[in-house]
């Protein structure tokens, strides 16, 4: 890495950090006390703070976003020279990356032709709920308005996309939220929620349909679901859920909307998600690693079907998607999105995500094996968890403070991994992984190592 960072006296930005910046998911009381861990440099899979200590990152910039790694030249130089050609006008009118990037990313998701831009993964899922709310106005008279979410989900932060969310402490004083949302049951088999049953993955989608006949098939437009619940857990969906799923939307006519704000773009070691169980949705959101935090870019991909909605009548001045996201015409997202992608095909990550992604299983059901406080190892690609639990036959989950203390062991180790917080009470269990695609099997056992050694350290020397 280059030093000329640490070349500077940079302790102006530790005193301005502590007087004026208010960090996201921190409780800043500790700040009167300890300095803020403020981040200067970036190379491939590590990250140098101030003080100058190198992490090696295992979250991918904290929430599953870097999936190319730090320091890309390339993406940087893409930007640059779009910005000095044109940087931004308002998406009315096209651009050209705007109009490449749509290009390619459509060409990794057969079924679907439309790209909607905006700037997070919170509006992207906006975007899909107001399509859902105007088909209802517009093509079923004001039925078909709701919109079914599941526990355990998240769809961002927004109120509205709050209203979504299946995690009651997202939720906590946000209230009141955008009426017409609805929840269904969650589908991780960990913690069955139906005793014995033949097949835990259809059950649970069942269980969807239940809600809908409890609601009226008519009443409901839309189903967001993540295809990977991320900060719920890491839940992977059990065997014959999406397949029953699927044709549960299709029998009552209601939107699949899958929300790829993690899983997207490479994540899971497909481009998609859902490409590993062969589902067919009408809408799919995607931020994160669509340009790996290089640049604010969400996109809302739809279905022809979907798109032609909001242009059957062009007579009617009002039926036309009237939504607008200033950024959404800022072109730095799709030049670095572009660049992203072929940095992907290029160095071949998602054969590399794929390879990395057994090897972090294997090694995460070793410690397993090992350590008797994991429950529950889940995951796909290089984005998994590792619940923990205080005793396997009652799995009841371990005392938040234990996972938050796992996750200090190993960042004093140099190594960042994330735990789920505020999110479900009492199941803020989940040790949370997701090294960028590019990461080798010697930081793969460098994750893993410091994971046994905190454990070890917080729980005992396992078995
Ligand atoms: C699955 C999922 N959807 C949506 C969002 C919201 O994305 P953003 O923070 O970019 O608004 C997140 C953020 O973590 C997420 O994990």
């Amino acid at each position: 890495m280059s030093t000329t960072q640490f070349e500077n006296d940079l302790s102006d930005v530790v005193a301005s950090d502590k007087a004026h910046v208010w960090h996201h998911l921190m409780q800043h009381k500790m700040f009167e006390t300890v300095d803020p861990k403020i981040i200067v440099e970036g190379k491939g899979m590590r990250v140098w703070d101030i003080t100058g200590k190198e992490h090696l990152d295992a979250v991918s910039g904290g929430v599953w976003t870097v999936n190319v790694g730090y320091g890309r030249d390339t993406i940087a130089d893409a930007v640059r020279d779009q910005l000095v050609k044109m940087n931004y006008f308002a998406g009315a009118l096209g651009s050209v990356p705007g109009a490449r990037f749509s290009e390619r990313l459509i060409s990794k998701m057969p079924g679907m032709t439309r790209v909607y831009y905006s700037n997070s993964g919170s509006e992207a899922n906006e975007k899909a709920f107001k399509m859902v709310r105007q088909i209802s106005a517009q093509h079923h008279g004001g039925k078909k308005s709701k919109i079914l979410y599941r526990e355990r989900d998240y769809h961002g932060t927004t109120i509205t996309a709050l209203s979504a969310a299946g995690q009651p402490q997202r939720q906590a004083h946000y209230g009141p939220f955008t009426p017409g949302f609805v929840d269904v049951p969650h589908c991780l088999e960990y913690r069955n929620q139906y005793g014995v049953v033949e097949n835990y993955g259809e059950r649970a989608a069942d269980a969807i349909e239940e809600v809908i006949l409890r609601e009226g098939p008519d009443t409901i437009g839309g189903l967001c679901l993540e295809t990977i619940t991320a900060g719920g857990g890491v839940i992977t969906p059990p065997k014959g859920y999406w397949e029953r799923v699927q044709e549960i939307c299709t029998k009552y006519g209601i939107l699949l909307i899958l929300d790829e704000v993690v899983c997207g773009v490479g994540r899971t070691g497909e481009w998609f998600g859902y490409q590993h169980y062969g589902i067919k949705p009408d809408i799919v959101t995607m931020a994160k690693g669509v340009a790996s935090g290089y640049a604010a870019i969400s996109c809302t991909v739809t279905t022809e079907a979907v798109f032609d909605l909001f242009k059957a009548d062009a007579s009617d001045p009002m039926s036309y998607f009237r939504d607008i996201s200033t950024f959404g015409g800022c072109t730095s997202g799709p030049a670095a999105a572009l660049e992203n992608m072929r940095i992907i095909e290029d160095e071949d990550l998602l054969a590399n995500t794929t390879a990395m992604g057994a090897r972090l299983e294997q090694n995460l059901l070793a410690l397993k094996d090992k350590h008797p406080v994991i429950g529950d190892v889940r995951g796909k690609g290089l984005f998994w968890g590792a619940e923990l639990v205080a005793d396997r036959e009652t799995k009841e989950p371990v005392d938040e403070i234990k996972g938050q203390a796992v996750v200090g062991h190993c960042n004093a180790e140099g190594v960042l991994i994330g735990v789920t917080n505020r999110s479900i009470p009492g199941y803020n269990n989940t040790l949370c992984l997701s090294p960028a695609l590019i990461a080798t099997k010697s930081d793969i056992d460098q994750i893993t190592g410091a994971i046994d050694n905190a454990l070890t350290a917080v729980f005992g020397s396992g078995k």
